[in-house]
């Protein structure tokens, strides 16, 4: 069995967000705290994760094996979740063996681990690429980067009922649009699917344009066969994926002590910076309301902080 028991509901709390820009804007956000639904298997790599687990479990897998970074958000939520509910996992990383803060975690979670290198982790969209790994370990569930695809969609749709049940407690009555950091542009199909073309999704690009994120969101939105879709994407990567510079940290900072908020620099705080420069440029009119997701990752940047 590889799901949770029904008592698990994952709460993720819908809060006021003050800040100065804001205010001057006349426009209201609320941050949907995604980062605050588990200590360990947090973000938005829970909801992407649950359909995977779903189908794993309807095939009678073990397990579940899937690939990623040494700063991997997904590995680290999927290692926590294997640890948690009992099911077996195991990682293929990208590059050659390193010790980071999450790849301890995913070793002390029992995560087993192997190293492609990098020409071996490039193959990983080649057809015949999971063939060898399917063979070693018949019983796991292969898994896309991140959590993605289809599936992992399908598990974010959830974040707008999340959303709804909360509006009332703003005292919102509804609500004008979506604001996330996009990586492979999964959580945001998964919000357009849920919308039909109700709300816009505004996406800010975590990675290039050659990431490959619009076409992406468009094999989603296409493979699920709705036709009502309401997207906009943002470049926010300032200058690719992971560059982090004084500005976007000193944002950082800056807005973690106005509102209490952590956002780190590789997805969250880029989002919210590229919400801020299109508020100042006047993209929103006034009296606008937008939900903010907080996809967390707080736990990949304690590895990389230290090189920034
Ligand atoms: C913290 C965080 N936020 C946002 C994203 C982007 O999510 P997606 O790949 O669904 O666009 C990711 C992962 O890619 C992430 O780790």
């Amino acid at each position: 069995m590889l799901l949770p028991p029904s008592t698990w509901l994952p709460q993720a709390p819908l809060d006021p967000l003050h800040l100065d820009w804001l205010t001057q804007a006349g426009i209201e956000v609320a941050v949907l705290r995604l980062d605050r639904i588990d200590p360990l298997i947090s973000g938005n790599k829970w909801f992407k994760l649950i359909e995977h687990l779903k189908a794993a479990d309807r095939l009678g897998a073990e397990g579940i094996i899937s690939l990623g970074g040494a700063h991997s958000n997904h590995l680290h939520a999927l290692a926590a979740a294997g640890k948690r509910l009992g099911f077996s996992t195991v990682g293929l990383l990208r590059g050659h063996p390193q010790q980071t803060p999450t790849v301890k975690d995913l070793q002390a979670f029992g995560m087993e681990l192997h190293w492609l290198g990098y020409a071996g982790y490039r193959a990983r969209h080649e057809a015949g690429f999971w063939q060898p790994w399917q063979t070693r370990y018949p019983t796991l569930h292969p898994v896309p980067e991140g959590g993605g695809g289809l599936p992992g969609a399908e598990g974010c749709m959830q974040l707008r009922a999340r959303v709804c049940t909360q509006l009332a407690g703003l005292g919102w009555s509804d609500y004008d649009g979506w604001w996330l950091a996009c990586g492979t542009g999964t959580t945001l199909a998964g919000l357009v699917l849920a919308e039909a073309g109700d709300h816009p999704v505004y996406g800010a690009l975590a990675v290039p344009d050659d990431h490959g994120v619009a076409q992406q969101v468009e094999r989603i939105v296409q493979e699920a066969g709705v036709v009502d879709v309401v997207y906009e994407l943002f470049e926010a990567s300032r200058g690719g994926f992971a560059k982090v510079d004084p500005l976007l940290l000193d944002f950082i900072e800056k807005t973690g002590q106005a509102s209490g908020i952590p956002l780190e620099p590789l997805y969250t705080g880029k989002a919210l910076m590229a919400l801020k420069q299109q508020v100042e440029a006047g993209k929103f009119a006034r009296g606008t309301r937008l939900i903010f997701v907080h996809t967390g990752g707080l736990q990949g940047w304690r590895g990389l902080s230290s090189k920034n």
